[in-house]
């Protein structure tokens, strides 16, 4: 020791304390670190200050000082480590053993994500995103889209009226009017968003649901662009054996129009494969020329295609969901398990 620098001593000494104050975790600890630095006999800090008369009077002052430095600065951490370890939770008798809570996870909602994954493989194929409004006019969601009010196609999605010829729209079909009034051909956009319906609350109907729209306008459009379209769409989707059938259907703005099915073949864990059964995905069709004409485009010009897909159906589908109100309760015990 007589050989050390006291100075660096000290601060070893001071150090040293200072840990073992900071691991004490109830005040018995606390109190052996005290008497094993500064108590009166035993301390060690003690110890150098009571031998400062034995050193040369060149060193004594600045030892002395730092001494007494170490004394305060291990005194003031005994005192603020005794004053924790009483008001933490240790002293009021929680259990400290029960797990914490983890932190809330956010994911996006199972619809949003197939929205998402729908248009990022349209986005490939070279539509972009495009919307509309949610309450629209009679012109728009009925009309222009070559549906007479008195028709029957009306009369289903006949929503609720806000005020004199603005409803909510039935449908996401009026974004293709609004884009081709907006915009020159050609147009390859898809137009996801809310739509309403006559429809009672039940496993497989929500009065309120997303759509996806989807349209094609261009010179020279066939119906082997929509039909190579959609059945790529569907293999990017759901795999490169899926197939893809087009069954006739009626709807006033698409002629010939088209219900698309799709049927997956799915590998089960033991390596088996497995057809699926047919799943409709949506309506679609070769946009009709009256509609095509309805926004001032000439019709012996321009051919195109449209769809209109619903989402949910397929999320419900991908995640083996049973009844569509699933989606809209926000229940988190369900949410959660999309939390990535
Ligand atoms: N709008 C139709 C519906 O909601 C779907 C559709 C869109 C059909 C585009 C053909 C073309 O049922």
């Amino acid at each position: 020791m007589s050989d050390t620098n006291p100075i660096e001593a000290l601060k070893a000494l001071e150090a040293e304390a200072l840990a073992a104050v900071a691991a004490a975790t109830d005040a018995e600890a606390l109190e052996k670190a005290r008497v094993a630095y500064l108590g009166r006999s035993e301390g060690r800090i003690s110890a150098i200050l009571r031998g400062l008369g034995a050193l040369p009077a060149a060193e004594r002052p600045a030892v002395g000082q730092e001494a007494n430095r170490v004394k305060a600065v291990v005194g003031n951490a005994l005192e603020a480590r005794t004053a924790a370890l009483s008001s933490g939770p240790a002293a009021s008798g929680e259990d400290l053993t029960l797990p914490s809570r983890g932190p809330w996870k956010g994911g996006l909602h199972p619809i949003t994500q197939a929205i998402d994954e729908i248009c990022d493989i349209f986005r490939d194929l070279g539509f972009t995103r495009a919307r509309g409004p949610e309450a629209d006019t009679l012109w728009y969601n009925f009309e222009a889209l070559n549906t007479p009010l008195d028709h029957p196609a009306a009369d289903e999605q006949d929503t609720l009226y806000l005020v004199d010829s603005v409803l909510l729209r039935s449908h996401t079909s009026p974004v293709q009017i609004r884009t081709m009034e907006a915009h020159e051909p050609p147009i390859r956009i898809l137009a996801p968003g809310w739509v309403y319906r006559r429809d009672t609350y039940d496993a497989t109907h929500t009065p309120a649901f997303m759509q996806i729209e989807g349209l094609v306008i261009d010179e020279g459009v066939t119906f082997v662009d929509f039909k190579g379209t959609l059945a790529e769409f569907a293999r990017r989707y759901w795999g490169p054996d899926t197939e893809v059938r087009f069954r006739p259907s009626f709807f006033p703005f698409t002629e010939p129009s088209a219900e698309v099915d799709v049927k997956r073949v799915i590998t089960r864990p033991d390596g088996t494969r497995e057809d699926t059964d047919w799943l409709e995905i949506m309506g679609a069709g070769m946009v009709d020329p009256a509609v095509i004409a309805n926004v001032g485009y000439d019709p012996e010009r321009y051919t195109g295609w449209a769809f209109g897909m619903g989402p949910a159906r397929i999320a419900k589908l991908k995640h083996g969901v049973d009844d569509l109100r699933t989606f809209f309760e926000n229940d988190m015990r369900f949410l959660a398990q999309f939390a990535p």
